[in-house]
């Protein structure tokens, strides 16, 4: 991961992880850590994995320098799916306003309620993150406009890996919704999580969605970006 970080050669990117260190709770982060340490044997692949620290955050920190977060000028950036937060404090530390969405309490896990909740308090980002459920047809009810970024990691809210996992109808739907929060000329970035068993080869979509994808952005395997258009004078 570190030498991920340091291909882009910036000092301010290497630095990046130090700097959230020290307005991290990490001590909270730890004791969360030895109380999943049981949970997560049994389970490694589920919300207890984001306590270990020293992986969750340079992997962001990289995805800082994936989207070259580190030298834009300060951005608005909502995060949907933002589960523990480490993207948001990274990209706070790079100075830029961000807020966060996730699906509410109510139908988390006991496992990623406990976890996200502790991870968001420690990182200091729990004041920026709304409960919000992201269903298909459903415009997100949101305050934030003009903003300038908004940026969904493994995509989980279009039903991942559910007997009705979003097809191009929903992807439409929420793709024109989510640019209606956009500033003109702002982005959208998903990264989508791989279904193979549903979409063979192609992985993350099928024929039409990876069309209409295409349609309005740009498509690199699994990450979709869509700029909304500047309106011209
Ligand atoms: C695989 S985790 C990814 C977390 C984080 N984005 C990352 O990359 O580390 C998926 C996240 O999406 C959230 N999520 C799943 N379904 C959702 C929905 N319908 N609306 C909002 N958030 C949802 C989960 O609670 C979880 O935090």
């Amino acid at each position: 991961m570190w030498a991920r970080i340091y291909q882009y050669r910036s000092l301010k990117l290497s630095a990046l992880a130090r700097r959230v260190g020290a307005n991290t709770d990490l001590k909270r982060i730890h004791r969360l850590g030895r109380e999943m340490e049981e949970i997560l044997r049994r389970d490694p692949a589920c919300a207890a994995k984001y306590t270990d620290y020293t992986f969750w955050m340079p992997f962001n920190v990289a995805r800082i320098g994936r989207l070259s977060l580190h030298k834009t000028p300060p951005l608005r950036v909502l995060d949907i799916g933002c589960g523990p937060g480490y993207f948001l404090a990274a990209a706070r530390a790079c100075g830029h306003e961000c807020y966060g969405i996730d699906a509410p309490p109510s139908i988390l896990s006991d496992v990623e309620k406990r976890v996200y909740s502790e991870l968001l308090g420690a990182l200091g980002c729990d004041a920026q993150v709304s409960p919000l459920l992201i269903e298909r047809y459903v415009a997100m009810n949101l305050p934030l406009r003009d903003l300038d970024l908004i940026t969904a990691f493994w995509i989980c809210f279009n039903r991942h890996c559910q007997p009705d996992e979003w097809g191009v109808a929903e992807w439409r739907f929420f793709v024109t919704d989510a640019l209606s929060h956009l500033r003109d000329g702002g982005t959208l970035h998903l990264e989508l999580n791989a279904n193979p068993d549903r979409y063979g080869p192609r992985q993350w979509y099928d024929d039409e969605t990876l069309e209409f994808f295409r349609s309005v952005g740009t498509v690199e395997g699994g990450i979709v970006r869509v700029r909304k258009p500047k309106i011209q004078p």
